[in-house]
């Protein structure tokens, strides 16, 4: 349990853009400043801050999406070295689902990608996640318009532990969703971690949601952690 998962070690970052009204002079835009921050496995880690603080570019830097100063050591997820190890949920659910396929071909589409099981398991797997989620397998005939934001959620999050990563990367997860559906997936989040003692980083500004679901919080402020 006090393994640690990923540790984040003076970790700095800077935007590069290149500014229109300075003629092709390159603009540096420092947004993360100095971040040290360790997850340790099992556990679901909070970040929260306001807006435009740095929290969803400090994800971006875990996933190797965007340069960075300094370390990200996750030695228990490059174990076995494979992109899935890391997944993520979004604030939109709508947009990373394709409206044109069903849920069932949505929920095997992550497995077919990484060349998972045979058509049969992956049926069977499909089904046995989408019943964690408190959905079931009814829903695999049905198209993404015909779902709830809150069903829309779960659908995500089935996907993305479909593929049973090390860490799952929550960012701002509820914050499309309303009060009551949003304590409802908080909740999922809560059981799942149970269930399969999975680690959860939960960024998220709504400071109450972290509190509520995290063991742990850090907190940042212009690109700083201030607290953890
Ligand atoms: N590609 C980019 N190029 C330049 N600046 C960027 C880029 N992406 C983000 N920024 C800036 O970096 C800062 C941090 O953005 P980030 O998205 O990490 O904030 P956040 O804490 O996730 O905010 P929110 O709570 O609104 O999601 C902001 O000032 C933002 O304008
Ligand atoms: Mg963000």
């Amino acid at each position: 349990m006090n393994e640690p998962l990923l540790s984040i070690r003076d970790v700095s970052n800077v935007y590069i853009s290149r500014s229109i009204a300075l003629f092709g002079k390159k603009e540096r835009k420092p947004v993360l400043h100095h971040i040290n921050l360790e997850m340790r496995r099992g556990e679901i880690l909070g970040l929260t801050g306001k807006s435009g603080c740095g929290k969803t570019t400090l994800a971006r830097c875990i996933l190797g999406l965007i340069d960075y100063e300094g370390e990200i050591l996750s030695p228990r997820i490059l174990q076995r070295s494979s992109p899935r190890n890391i997944q993520m949920v979004f604030q939109e659910p709508g947009e990373s689902l394709n409206p044109a396929k069903k849920i069932g071909w949505l929920m095997e589409e992550p497995l077919v990608i990484h060349r998972i099981g045979k058509p049969e398991e992956r049926r069977s797997k499909v089904d046995e996640m989408l019943r964690k989620v408190g959905l079931g397998p009814s829903f695999k005939t049905r198209r993404v318009n015909e779902l709830s934001g809150g069903q829309k959620q779960r659908v995500c999050i089935a996907r993305a532990l479909i593929l049973e990563p090390k860490l799952l990367i929550a960012d701002e997860a509820i914050s499309s969703l309303d009060v009551s559906t949003g304590a409802q997936i908080l909740n999922l989040f809560r059981e799942l971690h149970k269930e399969l003692s999975l680690s959860v980083f939960f960024i998220s500004h709504n400071t109450d949601a972290v509190e509520y679901l995290c063991g742990r919080v850090a907190v940042m402020k212009d690109g700083r952690i201030e607290e953890s």
